[in-house]
């Protein structure tokens, strides 16, 4: 695939089918991504891959823990309170998911039951924790992005598909005792790994994006507007 269709055509999945993911595989992956950068190179990244009966305990466990307890995120490290337009943006991605699988606005239940499905990783077969030492700082979370984008495009460039899931640092306290994870390291994100089930409703979503202007401010360019069509931009014919 070209690297510009491999962009485009990634997308967060939330319905997978059961077909296992083999670890030669999942270790060609990973040698892609290891060339992300690091500042100074330092390659902050460590990843705990689970799958079979591993796996099938942490979602287990997790899953019987978030009946009775709440997230334990606070604790291992602080999250910001949200303001706009980022509220307005999230609302509106789950609105349109919510939408798209039919739950009401407002009903808890299927929600509390949908946002479960994280801890299932969606029923990928390979589900990925991705840990960095406490020593460091949020330095090696943005080289820690880089991987992790890195490693979902060498997926789909290989008719893989995943989902980035901060989900799993809600009750990391669980995942922490499952996988025997050293008290040193803070668990940062989750990734679910392996085939779509393109028949699930929930994997129509295309989540939408603010345009370039949302987000850039060009300093000290000529105003090449006339010169470049906008359909020299490739990536923005979605
Ligand atoms: C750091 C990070 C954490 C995320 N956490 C979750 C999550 O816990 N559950 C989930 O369903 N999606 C999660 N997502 C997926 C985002 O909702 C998704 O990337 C966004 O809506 C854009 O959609 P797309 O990935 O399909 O392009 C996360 C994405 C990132 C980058």
């Amino acid at each position: 695939m070209l690297f510009d269709d491999v962009l485009r055509q990634r997308r967060s999945v939330r319905a997978f089918k059961p077909d296992p993911v083999p670890l030669s595989l999942v270790r060609e992956l990973l040698d892609c991504a290891r060339r992300s950068p690091s500042g100074t190179n330092i390659q902050p990244w460590k990843v705990h891959v689970v799958t079979g009966e591993v796996r099938r305990r942490l979602v287990a466990e997790v899953l019987a823990h978030r009946e009775t307890n709440p997230p334990d995120t606070s604790a291992e490290f602080p999250r910001a309170r949200r303001t706009e337009p980022y509220v307005g943006r999230a609302r509106a991605l789950g609105k349109a998911m919510y939408g798209l699988i039919g739950i009401p606005r407002g009903d808890q239940a299927a929600n509390w039951a949908q946002w479960g499905r994280n801890y299932k990783f969606f029923d990928a077969p390979v589900g990925l924790i991705f840990t960095i030492d406490k020593s460091l700082d949020c330095m090696s979370f943005l080289d820690t992005g880089m991987f992790i984008q890195s490693f979902l495009l060498a997926a789909k460039a290989r008719g893989l598909d995943t989902c980035p899931q901060g989900a799993w640092n809600n009750y990391w306290t669980v995942t922490r005792r499952v996988l025997n994870l050293p008290e040193d390291e803070w668990i940062v994100c989750g990734v679910s790994l392996g085939w779509a089930d393109e028949a699930d409703p929930v994997n129509a979503l295309v989540a939408d994006r603010e345009p370039i202007e949302a987000f850039a401010t060009f300093h000290g360019f000529e105003d090449d507007r006339e010169r470049l069509a906008p359909e020299s931009n490739l990536c923005s014919q979605v």
